[in-house]
């Protein structure tokens, strides 16, 4: 009897059963956590690319904006691909990705800055901040690739996050003289500053 008490551990002797119960569930294996945020990157890229998609459709005076988010949405497509190849490999489930597509939908439209004076502003300030969480997401995820050994999806992130980096880079670079570019036109007469 003692030796079966003293068995438990440590934490489950200081909370009583509902809390147990509770952090048991929340416990998750390293493999199930690396599943999870696959499927939260994928749809992250899905989103990315419809909202970059809907960005350029609208930008008529920004063509330099327009093409690079243009590349940047065919990017985002090959890596919701490459994603989708990595949870299926590790034997994940395709559909389980819709529901976490739809929470981060809100997240993107909120932030995407559509039917505002200052579109292409608010647009670059929405794709900065996507951009930097792409980047933190693809460091979780090769940190958990390397911790589970799955070394083809630590290189795929790897991939990803190189170019993710050079979208964030092109951003850094441009945030200025676009936002420059945006208030002379603004201050301007007779032509569309917004977009
Ligand atoms: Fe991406």
């Amino acid at each position: 009897m003692v030796s079966q008490v003293n068995a438990e551990p440590p934490l489950r002797r200081m909370v009583d059963n509902t809390m147990w119960l509770a952090l048991e569930e929340n416990l998750a294996s390293a493999d199930e956590r690396f599943m999870e945020w696959l499927r939260d990157a994928h749809a992250m890229e899905e989103q990315s690319e419809q909202m970059l998609e809907r960005t350029c459709d609208r930008l008529e005076n920004y063509p330099e904006v327009r093409e690079r988010f243009n590349a940047h949405r065919a990017v985002s497509r090959r890596h919701a691909d490459t994603v989708r190849q990595c949870i299926g490999r590790r034997g994940g489930s395709p559909s389980a990705i819709k529901d976490t597509a739809g929470k981060l939908m809100a997240f993107a439209q909120g932030a995407s800055g559509l039917f505002v004076g200052d579109e292409v502003v608010k647009a670059i300030l929405a794709t900065s901040t996507f951009e930097q969480m792409k980047i933190s997401s693809y460091e979780i995820l090769k940190a958990t690739a390397r911790t589970v050994g799955d070394s083809e999806t630590e290189r795929a992130c790897e991939e990803n996050l190189r170019e993710e980096q050079q979208m964030a880079d092109w951003l850094e670079d441009n945030i200025a003289p676009i936002t420059q570019t945006y208030l002379q036109r603004e201050e301007a007469s007779g032509v569309t500053a917004k977009h």
